[in-house]
């Protein structure tokens, strides 16, 4: 029942911050589009008023005219919209989905029992929640620092950018060796995400609620916090396509489970970048099509590093079955063919089926996994393809927590290849 209750959880709050993330991101890619594609006031009397730039759209069956202030109107109309409880709310829902997901099943979800470093591979499920909360606020501590150290007057924001990248790269270095494939690239993105949500509630919201109070009290608002807002602004944008793209690739092992995991995210993490960057571009007039050809050309080198024939784990299981001499080969098809079917099934019920089951004995689900249940023949049969996947990606079994042996993946491997 318990797990049950976890499920039900997890799919409504999956679903509110799915809502949350829409809202936030929708908003801030229009304010994006607003911002850039503001064209000079017509109207001599707007100009007077200190309106520096204009859109005029349609939508909806209604017709709207945005005015932007050069610094701010004369007087701050009381009902004055601000937008932040989109982004708390994604953030909030987002960490309590970690929480429900991974920090309850750490030593699975999180442990990279495969990591190079030992301390990483041995962590307790204690530690490993420990970690990965520190790995979350340490990249924030991380970045804000850069952000205050580099560019404090955002005078040098283009070598902040380039500090930024560079960060992120190490980030997604960092957690896959440290973190399991699915949780690393989770948390490479959940820094990204915390970043832009914590740079709304430490800068932008404070900055622009400085700016409201000295406008109130009739003083000149100090530029630097419209500006600091900005900055961060500015990251935030070209974070928005990257943190989707790292949040949605957990459902695809071949991204994570692979040797170049962590190259495969920073190319996944540029691309978004300068895909977002056309779209900044296009709003301001400009079509730059070289922006998103170059994305798409970093999202085909990821995804032919995360191809099987390349990736680490998969060819040394191609190579352990391919090595083998021919009468070997022979051999096994000999056994294979026998009863292929009832071995793999055989290894399946013992690796497999304690999760992969109508009724999971293991208590952390209360239906097979991922909808996969791998209790009979027919069901192995059905499911063959994405079991040689899995299994040869080391992803599956989940943690290794059944130990599954190197003999039982290539007897998987060459389950009817011949
Ligand atoms: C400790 C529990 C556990 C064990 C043991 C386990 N799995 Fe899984 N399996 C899971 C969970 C949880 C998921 C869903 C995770 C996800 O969404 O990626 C999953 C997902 C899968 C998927 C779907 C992956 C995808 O990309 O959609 C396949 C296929 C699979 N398992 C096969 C296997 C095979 C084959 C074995 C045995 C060699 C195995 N599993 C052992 C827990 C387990």
């Amino acid at each position: 029942m318990s797990s049950y209750l976890l499920d039900v959880t997890n799919f409504m709050l999956r679903w509110l911050h799915v809502i949350a993330a829409i809202a936030w991101i929708g908003e801030s890619i229009y304010f994006v589009m607003l911002d850039n594609g503001l064209k000079k006031p017509k109207a001599e009397e707007d100009r007077r008023k200190g309106v520096f730039g204009e859109m005029w759209a349609v939508h909806g069956g209604g017709f709207y005219h945005n005015q932007k202030y050069a610094t701010a109107p004369d007087k701050l109309p009381d009902d004055l919209h601000w937008s932040f409880w989109k982004s708390y709310t994604t953030w909030l829902s987002g960490f309590a989905l970690f929480v429900i997901l991974y920090m309850a099943n750490p030593s699975f979800y999180l442990v990279n029992p495969g990591s190079p470093w030992q301390w990483a591979a041995n962590m307790s499920g204690l530690e490993a929640n420990l970690v990965a909360l520190a790995f979350l606020a340490g990249g924030w501590i991380v970045y804000n620092e850069l952000c205050k150290r580099i560019s404090p007057n955002m005078d040098r924001d283009g070598l902040l950018s380039i500090a930024v990248a560079v960060l992120m790269v190490v980030v997604a270095w960092l957690s896959v060796h440290i973190f399991s494939g699915r949780a690393a690239f989770l948390l490479t993105g959940a820094v990204m995400a915390t970043a832009m949500s914590a740079n709304v509630f430490f800068w932008i919201i404070p900055g622009q609620r400085r700016m409201v109070k000295a406008m109130q009290a009739g003083e000149t608002p100090n530029p630097l916090d419209g500006k600091r807002g900005k900055q961060r602004s500015v990251h935030n944008t070209y974070f928005t396509l990257p943190v989707v793209l790292l949040m949605i690739s957990n459902h695809y092992s071949f991204a994570y489970a692979n040797d170049w995991a962590w190259v495969i995210i920073a190319l996944l993490i540029f691309a978004g970048a300068l895909i977002r960057q056309y779209f900044v571009l296009m709003h301001a007039g400009h079509n730059k099509p070289a922006y998103p050809a170059a994305g798409v050309v970093l999202i085909l080198l990821a995804f032919g590093l995360g191809a099987p024939s390349l990736s680490g784990n998969d060819g040394e299981a191609t190579a352990a079955v391919t090595s083998e001499p021919t009468a070997t080969a022979e051999q096994q098809g000999a056994e294979v063919d026998e009863a292929p079917l009832a071995r793999v099934h055989s290894v399946m019920v013992e690796r497999c089926a304690s999760c992969h089951a109508a009724q999971p004995e293991h208590p952390s689900f209360s239906a097979a996994p991922a909808g996969i249940a791998l209790e009979t023949e027919a069901e192995v049969e059905q499911h063959k393809a994405v079991i040689q996947q899995v299994v040869a990606s080391g992803y599956m079994p989940l943690g290794n927590l059944t130990q599954m042996t190197d003999d039982e993946r290539k007897l998987i491997a060459a389950w009817g290849s011949e």
